[in-house]
């Protein structure tokens, strides 16, 4: 239990805010560069970077120039970037193949950066949302997301990522089982030091809809996702899922999306003590710009702001579009 705290005026509080030195001296928490991981959009051709309408200042980047982010991303000590294609309509089809193609974008992608980057870690998404023609994250057999299906072709995606040198892949797809089968194949397919970042608590959230417009998968989504993220009502579920993950050979757990889950993010972090991660999510990064392109609120302090609350909240990292704006402005 506290101590019985002195009251006023042997107490003020005030007295450890009284400068900007002190305030620092203070503080419980700490921001820097290294929480940081940076999703980035990956698209066809050379020299493209184009504009995602429903998130100011995010881009979808040809691979030559992921390359050069990744390199900028990589000297502002940003420790990883998440690749997410953006996937051209003919390679959107019911088997969902391109998902473990040798070639995909994704695989392409994280094959350059490696070459020319190798001090930044590459997180790749397993889910087949960028492949099918239902934008599901799962194979969709009369009007059902099938589970244990679509868990064999995730460990196909999960292998073609690991054999295109990815260092931490993150399972978004919520599907049961998908985890230890993941961690099973890359343990018998000489991949035992790839990390898994598990989005083990990611919920059936109105927060996503800017990131399916920039990787195409809006317009393609028949339905919702209820059947297989969660409930926003739950939080013990998420409990019981981040311990599923962890038995199953997850590293690190995700919650997502963010700030309006941090309540999970601390009883994960307090009941676990893994390595515990945020995604700050597309809605979330859109709602703070509307605002900023606005006048309504001043973009540095509330991008700040944002991601100190995750680490107070008990993350060790979040996973931001801001990460490289934070980055430039912390170092
Ligand atoms: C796909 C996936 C999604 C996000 C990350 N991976 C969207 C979804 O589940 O529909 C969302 C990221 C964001 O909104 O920034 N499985």
């Amino acid at each position: 239990m506290r101590p019985t705290q002195a009251a006023f005026p042997a107490t003020r509080l005030r007295r450890t805010r009284q400068s900007p030195a002190i305030r620092d001296m203070v503080a419980e928490n700490t921001l820097t560069s290294a929480d940081l991981i940076w999703p980035v959009f990956v698209r066809d051709g050379e020299g493209v970077e184009e504009p995602v309408p429903s998130m100011p200042g995010v881009m979808r980047r040809s691979i030559d120039r992921v390359v050069e982010a990744a390199r900028e991303a990589a000297d502002l000590g940003i420790p990883a970037i998440c690749l997410f294609p953006f996937t051209s309509a003919e390679n959107r089809t019911a088997d969902c193949a391109e998902a473990w193609s040798p070639d995909n974008l994704s695989n392409r992608a994280t094959r350059a950066i490696k070459a020319a980057v190798p001090d930044i870690a590459v997180m790749a998404d397993v889910a087949l949302d960028p492949y099918s023609d239902t934008g599901h994250d799962g194979f969709v057999v009369n009007g059902e997301i099938v589970n244990d299906a679509t868990v064999e072709a995730l460990v196909k995606q999960a292998l073609s990522q690991a054999e295109a040198g990815v260092d931490i892949i993150g399972p978004s797809d919520m599907m049961d089982g998908r985890i230890g089968a993941i961690r099973a194949a890359l343990e018998a397919n000489g991949h035992p030091n790839v990390m898994l970042m598990s989005y083990a608590a990611k919920y059936a959230s109105a927060f996503y809809g800017p990131f399916r417009d920039a990787v195409g998968a809006g317009a393609a989504l028949k339905g919702d996702k209820k059947t297989y993220q969660m409930n926003p009502a739950n939080s013990d579920e998420a409990l019981r899922l981040v311990e599923r993950d962890l038995r199953e050979g997850a590293d690190i757990v995700m919650v997502k999306p963010g700030l309006p889950y941090l309540d999970i993010c601390r009883r994960v972090k307090d009941n676990f003590g893994a390595p515990t991660f945020a995604y700050q999510v597309s809605g979330e990064y859109a709602m703070i710009m509307a605002a900023v392109q606005n006048g309504w609120i001043d973009e540095e302090r509330a991008m700040l702001e944002s991601l100190m609350c995750f680490k107070r909240a008990g993350c060790d990292g979040v996973l931001s579009y801001f990460a490289p704006k934070v980055a430039r402005l912390l170092s």
